[in-house]
């Protein structure tokens, strides 16, 4: 009998993961709790949302689930891991001590400074003058200050200040007001590093980790890098920027370090590690890392793997993935974010999808905020749909891709025109 596997999750990134998981000779079948339109051909889409913790353990239970696989971060943090070894259930992902690399910035900068992996220089601060003193020292002396909350704060945590008044509105907001509720009412406060982002993943099991594959997301909503941060607007793989020597010091200086770190504090993390990392002119820093897979660099990074996804994550799970291996394809892959007109502030939902028959058979489309209505695939988020495709270069992979988003339209559509410019940059 081939295996069940439920995954958690909702948007482009668990749409890609059922994709991918669904190609394993392994699987019987694939469950998604609560998934989304676009992988209900692939899955059996249930009815329960990511954070009803008892609800899915109830469905892994009775429906004998050999791997959950989790998607977001909430339910990580919420001890779902936990809750599933409890009760003898296979899952993939960290424990909440161990997400807390995540989930909380000053955890995870005081970690990094006890074992010198590196990062911004920092400082963390509970109470708002000192915080206010010590931020006021960067931008009095034409420098930008980095301020975060320490805990979740739906993306929108990390403000980039370069005057006192950005500075202080930003204190004030997090610490006073409390906008992030307890979120912040711890900071971070760090120094601005230049250079260009890199997203690189690894999976762990504790004490071995795989490394896998680098990709580049575009946080903001327009081109060029402007406008106010989003999710992610579109993510490439394999970026120039980072080399074979970058890749073997991110390993060396950053991977192998936290996976240490993290089991010497007595909460090894197993999972997937995603550092989101900053390549400056005194190499690679880190500026955060996340206890899940990335999204949208998710669905660029699906195609690109050559083998079984499933062993991998079993082998996480289980705690024993020395010696298990994943082959990369060679090319490269492009995965561009058609968006609500608006977002990531207030935008409209409901607007029916046309295009989705016309893209070429090789197309990827992974759904993010979609919805079924009356038959109609409709708009129903920020981030709508994934446009993913592959290519021998990465200029191949972006001629396609926005070839093919073309055939696609809702009405307020938008999309970053730029997806990929600055690897074509550094390769002209
Ligand atoms: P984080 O959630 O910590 O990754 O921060 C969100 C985004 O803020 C990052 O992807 C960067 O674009 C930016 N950022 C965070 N920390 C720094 C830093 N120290 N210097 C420059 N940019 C940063
Ligand atoms: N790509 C950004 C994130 O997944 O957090």
């Amino acid at each position: 009998m081939g295996k069940k596997i439920l995954v958690i999750g909702q948007g482009g990134r668990e749409h890609a993961l059922v994709w991918k998981l669904a190609q394993s000779p392994e699987v019987e079948k694939i469950y998604a709790a609560p998934g989304n339109p676009g992988m209900a051909g692939l899955a059996q889409c249930e009815d329960i949302e990511v954070d009803d913790l008892s609800e899915i353990l109830y469905f892994a239970w009775s429906q004998k689930i050999d791997l959950t696989v989790v998607g977001p971060e909430v339910p990580l943090m919420a001890g779902i891991v936990e809750l599933f070894h409890d009760h003898d259930l296979q899952i993939f992902g960290p424990t909440s001590m161990a997400a807390r690399l995540e989930g909380s910035k000053v955890f995870a900068k005081n970690l990094l400074h006890k074992y010198n992996i590196p990062t911004a220089a920092y400082e963390t601060f509970e109470s708002f003058d000192p915080a206010l003193e010590f931020a006021l020292g960067f931008v009095s002396n034409g420098r930008r200050v980095v301020i975060k909350a320490d805990g979740l704060a739906a993306g929108k945590g990390v403000i980039i200040a370069s005057t006192e008044a950005e500075a202080r509105t930003a204190l004030i907001s997090m610490m006073q007001e409390r906008q992030f509720g307890g979120a912040g009412d711890q900071v971070v406060i760090e120094e601005f590093l230049e250079g260009e982002e890199v997203s690189f993943f690894a999976i762990s099991d504790g004490q071995n980790y795989l490394p896998l594959i680098a990709a580049q997301d575009h946080k903001q909503v327009f081109d060029n890098d402007q406008g106010p941060n989003t999710g992610g607007m579109g993510a490439y793989v394999n970026p120039p920027v980072f080399t074979a020597e970058l890749h073997q010091e991110v390993l060396n200086k950053i991977i192998e370090p936290v996976i240490y770190a993290m089991q010497a504090e007595g909460c090894p993390y197993q999972g997937v590690l995603y550092a989101g990392l900053m390549i400056t002119a005194d190499g690679p820093k880190v500026l955060e890392f996340n206890c899940r897979f990335g999204d949208p660099e998710t669905q660029a990074i699906m195609p690109m793997l050559e083998g079984d996804l499933l062993p991998v994550l079993e082998a996480s799970a289980r705690g024993d993935i020395k010696g298990v291996e994943m082959g990369l394809k060679p090319g490269s892959c492009v995965c561009l974010v058609l968006a609500s007109g608006g977002y990531p502030e207030s935008y409209q939902k409901g607007f029916p999808i046309t295009g989705l028959d016309a893209v070429d058979h090789d197309t990827l489309v992974f759904h993010a905020g979609t919805a079924k209505k009356s038959g109609q695939i409709v708009t129903n988020g920020g981030r709508v749909l994934n446009v993913v495709k592959t290519g021998a270069t990465i200029r191949e992979a972006i001629d396609k891709v926005y070839r093919e988003a073309a055939k696609i339209s809702f009405e307020n559509m938008h999309y970053r025109k730029d997806i990929g410019r600055k690897a074509l940059v550094r390769e002209d």
